[in-house]
């Protein structure tokens, strides 16, 4: 079993509304909802791969509808139940001139003691699980330290913790050495806290990350590809050419590709190839899409990998 957990679950609405003004009424010609939140958005990508998969993290009295969601893709949940209700996320396409709009909620108050209803559920259910997915933001008014806190407690278990987060959370969770962690380079920027450009610079801070017992530094950089650092090799991953519809969550299904890998003891280099093509198979989808196992079969022959010789 793969356990995701979605600390800051989302509604996702995307409104599509031509011609888009701001500060007068417009009108909505379609509207589209969604389960969102990055631990539920892997969790969708690792199903497709043909994994068990079961979704943690909190949920509100607002979130019936991403229960559902899940119960039909066949996926288990056992959110925690909180008092405040869950984000909601609006997305606004406007086809006339081709913009995207992001507006998005912060996240739900949770009490402490919802924080510690959730840390007791993630430590019952990693008894089942191999792979252990941490993803996402955290709500405003959960410590920062969290992930870091969570990852310390199951990783005495020998469970293998994978953590895409960013900021401060992600700082902290390094400090507790997951197994994996996928920063983009933007969130790798941010723990080095400088702008990083060039492959070189990328290699130097992630290997800085591997030296301090992470095992796996992967380094998505959209369409250039990724880096994937081991304290073995380094490799680049070339990007695959399609026709690019759409980029939201192709991050989410990357993690997938690698949880997938590690989940059924494939090779390194297998799991890389299932990572790539995943992302790529979302990104040829518009929306907030998960991968399609018939593209991923397809799109893992193209993947080209290259090995990094250390300087
Ligand atoms: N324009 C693109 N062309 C080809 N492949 C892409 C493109 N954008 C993303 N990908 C694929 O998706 C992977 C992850 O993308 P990206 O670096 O954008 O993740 P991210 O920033 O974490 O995204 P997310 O918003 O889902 O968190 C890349 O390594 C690549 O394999
Ligand atoms: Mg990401």
């Amino acid at each position: 079993m793969i356990t995701t957990v979605t600390i800051n679950p989302a509604i996702d609405r995307t409104l599509i509304i031509d011609d888009f003004k701001v500060g007068a009424v417009n009108r909505v010609s379609r509207s589209i909802i969604d389960a969102g939140g990055k631990g539920i958005n892997v969790a969708k990508n690792l199903k497709n791969l043909g994994n068990d998969v079961v979704c943690l993290g909190f949920m509100g009295p607002n979130g019936k509808y991403i229960e559902d969601v899940l119960n039909k893709l066949g996926i288990e949940s056992h959110f925690v139940p909180i008092e405040s209700d869950i984000r909601i996320n609006i997305k606004i396409i406007d086809e006339k001139y081709h913009t995207y709009t992001d507006i998005n909620e912060a996240g739900p108050d949770v009490s402490r003691d919802e924080v510690e209803k959730l840390i007791s559920s993630i430590n019952e259910h990693v008894d089942f699980s191999n792979v252990i997915v941490l993803s996402g933001s955290l709500p405003p008014s959960v410590d920062k330290r969290f992930y870091g806190y969570v990852i310390e407690k199951i990783k005495k278990k020998g469970i293998k913790v994978i953590l895409d987060a960013d900021g401060d959370a992600l700082k902290y969770g390094i400090e507790a050495k997951p197994y994996m962690i996928k920063p983009n380079v933007h969130e790798l920027s941010q723990i080095a806290g400088k702008k990083l450009e060039r492959k070189d610079e990328i290699i130097e801070e992630g290997m800085k990350i591997i030296e301090n017992g992470v095992s796996i530094v992967a380094v998505s950089m959209g369409g250039k590809g990724s880096l994937v650092l081991t304290d073995e090799k380094i490799y680049f991953v070339k990007p695959i050419k399609v026709d690019v519809k759409g980029t939201v969550g192709a991050g989410d299904a990357y993690v997938a590709g690698f949880a997938h890998g590690i989940y059924n003891n494939l090779a390194i280099e297998e799991t890389i190839k299932m990572a790539s093509a995943a992302s790529t198979s979302v990104v040829m989808r518009e929306g907030t899409k998960a991968c399609s196992l018939k593209d991923v079969n397809e799109l893992k022959e193209k993947v080209e990998i290259g090995i990094i010789e250390r300087g």
